[in-house]
């Protein structure tokens, strides 16, 4: 996005919601000549704001596609990734695949028991103080790409480093910043070389363990390629995006002193469900996609009928703010209170129609679980806001508690 301008306007997740509120109540559905994004071909821009506008636009995939496949193509160094696809075959056959391979029965069986464990260990010997970013929220999904996945890495470091530069070239790079693209595409290629030998290893020297890697080389008729390219995006999909949302929901929560309690109380009383409400009820207030993006296939119109209909030409950028969606006082009770009682379908944390998040289910488990023991730790404090060092994904975020059988 173009520094100034409108990118200036929205640049905290407070002022996002300030000029969302009066977009949705003077002009729901705006149309710019201006390219916000230069990343992906497109010939102007619309921000659509209105629950029922930003559903409509995720809903009509055929008129509003996804846009990533050419990023998508220079990471993998050919194919199209499914998140870069339309409603086709392959996004189907992609997709399906990955579903019998990332089983939903895993999160229970596995994945909450993983991050239970690692997330307490990692906790129990920080002493009084963490960087909850590199220590925590950053550590356990690498650690669930190692355990779960078979994908170790060459070190925790670098596949941090891997999945969270080709995250941001992908997605978040909507000026297309070259150092940025520059860092990924070498990235991209050291991971391809990484995955390679991965899979031809344990090709060759088969294990025992029920792991992603083990499950993918089990699959009829599927090729080496497939395999590799498919866990590309998820590693992409998976690390990044779960230290962010982590991070974002707990300085929200942490912003909130009675909402921090009641969620620490909930921790502490092992009362998982009270616990993950508080997460996403702050996450709402500042998720970590706070719009997704498409391109209009066709010329057409949005919110047909009403007096907010948009004309949008064929190639406009149509900005879907699903922020914006979460807050709007139409589709949701007080959307400006913080509620823990919210039904499941007001959150629109990672996204909505065909392109849902495919973690949808372990964000809703792992999120709460990474987060646990340290809310269940007393006075806890922030000593500085998250730090991302001119990234778009949280770095380093240094929290303190009170060590136990100190005096209060
Ligand atoms: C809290 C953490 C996460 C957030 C905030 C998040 C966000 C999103 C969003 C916004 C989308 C839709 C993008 C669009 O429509 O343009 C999406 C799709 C996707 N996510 Fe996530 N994600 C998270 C975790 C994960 C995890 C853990 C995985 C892997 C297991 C993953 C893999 C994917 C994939 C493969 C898609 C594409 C789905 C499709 O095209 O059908 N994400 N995610």
């Amino acid at each position: 996005m173009r520094k100034g301008g409108l990118a200036a306007l929205f640049a905290t997740s407070a002022a996002q919601r300030m000029a969302f509120a009066i977009l949705r109540a003077f002009k729901p559905n705006l149309r710019l000549k201006r390219r916000l994004i230069t990343a992906y071909e497109n010939s102007g821009t619309a921000i659509i704001t209105r629950h029922s506008d930003v559903t409509e636009v995720l809903e009509r995939e055929a008129d509003f596609a996804v846009v990533y496949e050419p990023r998508m193509r220079a990471i993998t160094g050919g194919e199209n990734f499914f998140l870069g696809m339309q409603d086709s075959a392959a996004y189907q056959h992609d997709v399906s695949l990955m579903r019998l391979i990332i089983r939903r029965e895993d999160v229970a069986t596995r994945l909450i028991p993983l991050v239970t464990r690692e997330a307490a260990s990692i906790v129990a010997q920080a002493g009084d103080c963490m960087d909850v970013a590199a220590d925590l929220t950053q550590r356990i999904p690498v650690r669930i790409l190692a355990k779960y996945f078979g994908l170790p890495g060459p070190s925790e470091a670098v596949m941090i480093r891997w999945t969270t530069q080709m995250f941001w070239y992908l997605f978040s790079d909507l000026g297309a910043d070259a150092a940025v693209g520059a860092a990924a595409l070498e990235d991209a290629a050291a991971c391809r070389l990484y995955l390679d030998g991965a899979i031809a290893e344990r090709r060759a020297n088969p294990t025992e363990d029920d792991d992603i890697l083990n499950r993918c080389l089990a699959m009829p008729g599927v090729d080496e390629l497939t395999i590799r390219n498919n866990l590309t995006g998820l590693m992409i999909g998976l690390v990044p995006t779960l230290n962010k949302a982590a991070i974002l929901a707990l300085s929200q929560l942490m912003a909130r002193p009675e909402a921090l309690a009641a969620a620490q109380a909930a921790a502490r009383a092992d009362d998982d469900a009270l616990l993950a409400a508080h997460l996403f009820e702050a996450l709402r207030f500042d998720p970590a996609n706070p719009i997704i993006y498409r391109r209009a296939t066709r010329d057409c119109v949005i919110a047909r009928g009403h007096f907010r209909a948009l004309q949008i030409p064929a190639g406009t950028m149509v900005l879907a703010a699903n922020l914006s969606a979460m807050f709007d006082p139409f589709a949701l009770e007080a959307p400006r209170e913080f509620r823990t009682d919210r039904p499941w379908g007001d959150y629109m944390l990672w996204g909505y129609g065909m392109h849902t998040c495919f973690g949808a289910h372990i964000n809703r488990a792992v999120i709460p679980q990474m987060l646990k023991p340290l809310l269940t730790c007393a006075n806890l404090r922030a000593e500085a806001a998250p730090d991302c060092l001119g990234t778009p994904f949280p770095a380093h975020f240094r929290v303190c508690w009170k060590a136990q059988g100190t005096p209060p």
